[in-house]
């Protein structure tokens, strides 16, 4: 594949991303698994800088990942169905690789930065594996890094009824959804994005397409 290939195929990916969030598909995702192959690794979509701090109190930037292979998602702790779901597949995937999962760092950057403090963080992460790194901010650096990562998020105001109208401009409200982008990304040690993998795909397509990066 030659280089324009490599990039037109990014570019399909990344569409399919922002089409994502103009359709609402947080729910109900139906993309295609797009891959993007090896010989795309010299884009520079997904890399920039980023600065964060972990579930931990310490701050992190993209620097601190540069080396190693990282399976990014973009969600909030208080996500009611495919958040949970999705890190358990990313997890999944990482125990399917055994001794091949330890070069992977996965991650999971709030897209909720007012509700999932530090301390939220922590607990949320600490639940589900030992070594998934929790990542929030202030919204100015939580909105970076989605940005790095291409990932569109909404926050909504559910509407219980008419009366409940005034809660949509209510800033205090905070029984909100955030609507965002549902995808498990592969970086790779350079910072590039490797591969994203839509909601709804299993641990072991996920195992497989590492695979190929991990033993090159
Ligand atoms: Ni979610």
């Amino acid at each position: 594949m030659d280089r324009s290939q490599a990039l037109s195929k990014l570019f399909s990916v990344l569409i399919i991303f922002t089409i994502s969030i103009f359709y609402g598909l947080h729910d109900d995702l139906a993309w295609a698994h797009k891959k993007i192959e090896s010989g795309a690794v010299s884009s520079s979509s997904n890399r920039g800088p980023f600065s964060l701090v972990d579930h931990t109190g310490r701050a992190v930037t993209n620097e601190d990942f540069l080396g190693q292979f990282m399976l990014v998602y973009f969600g909030y702790t208080h996500c009611p169905d495919v958040c949970p779901i999705d890190l358990r597949v990313m997890i999944a995937a990482i125990k399917i690789l055994g001794g091949d999962g330890k070069k992977i760092q996965p991650i999971f950057i709030t897209v909720d930065p007012e509700r999932d403090t530090v301390d939220v963080m922590a607990s949320y992460v600490t639940r589900l594996h030992p070594r998934l790194l929790g990542l929030t901010g202030t919204p100015d650096q939580v909105a970076a890094a989605a940005q790095v990562y291409h990932i569109r998020r909404m926050k909504f105001f559910p509407l219980v009824n008419e009366d409940d109208r005034q809660n949509e401009v209510n800033a205090n409200n905070a029984h909100y959804v955030v609507d965002h982008t549902a995808a498990i990304i592969l970086v790779g040690p350079d910072g590039s994005g490797l591969s994203g993998f839509p909601h709804g795909i299993t641990p072991e397509a996920i195992a497989a397409d590492i695979k190929r990066f991990i033993n090159q």
